[in-house]
């Protein structure tokens, strides 16, 4: 299985310092970036002009969870604000596999998410046009919510599906030292958590204390 990567998710960051909170996680591999569209969730957040001013204040690599319909008017841009990674949601995509295709065509990764409710079997015919796949362990809208552990059963699924595939699988939701080692035994080796990190003062101690975690898997 792949290095472990922790994604600190800057929703739960203060944005108004949000190059001193950037800093304050420079210890983790990744950076998530959650997209939010007031539509396919109903919350509202982040644009391109916050992933322009994320990658001018990081090295991080920078992970784009899109949870917009439409998205596809929108993926050039956020490629263009220096994203690494543009991933989409399969219940908001009705051409999934072109969507997929044409992150790609932009020069960037592409990771394909799906909900709770969303079965595997969905990202069966895209394995070959993405570099993750995104299992949401929360319904996708707020950080700090409870995690839903019957979503391992599919992370497992997705980890047989994948196989010997260069394909990362990032679990989102809910991920802390009570949760992320059993989202690792289920398969996961890629992990957000938001409030987790952003929620505790010693930001570097959360995050060790997360791969520690994750390591007792
Ligand atoms: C939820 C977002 C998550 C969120 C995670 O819709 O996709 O990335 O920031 O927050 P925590 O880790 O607090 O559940
Ligand atoms: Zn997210």
């Amino acid at each position: 299985m792949a290095e472990l990567v922790i994604a600190p998710s800057i929703l739960s960051a203060d944005f108004a310092h949000l190059a001193d909170e950037l800093a304050s996680v420079s210890s983790a591999e990744w950076v998530h970036v959650d997209v939010m569209d007031g539509h396919f969730v109903p919350n509202l957040t982040i644009g391109p002009p916050v992933v322009e001013a994320v990658h001018r204040s990081t090295d991080a690599f920078i992970d784009v969870h899109l949870m917009i319909d439409p998205v596809d008017p929108y993926l050039n841009a956020f490629a263009a604000a220096g994203a690494d990674l543009l991933s989409v949601h399969v219940e908001a995509c009705t051409h999934l596999d072109r969507t997929l295709s044409a992150i790609r065509d932009l020069g960037v990764q592409a990771g394909v998410v799906l909900n709770p409710a969303t079965p595997a079997a969905t990202v069966q015919h895209v394995l070959h046009r993405v570099d993750l796949i995104l299992v949401m362990s929360v319904n996708p809208g707020f950080g700090g919510q409870s995690y839903i552990p019957e979503v391992e059963p599919k992370v497992t699924e997705l980890r047989t599906m994948i196989g010997d595939r260069p394909i990362r699988l990032e679990i989102d939701g809910g991920i802390s030292v009570r949760t992320a080692a059993a989202a690792v035994r289920a398969g996961a080796d890629t992990l957000v958590a938001g409030s987790a990190v952003f929620g505790q003062a010693d930001r570097a101690a959360a995050i060790a204390a997360l791969r520690a975690a994750a390591r007792s898997a």
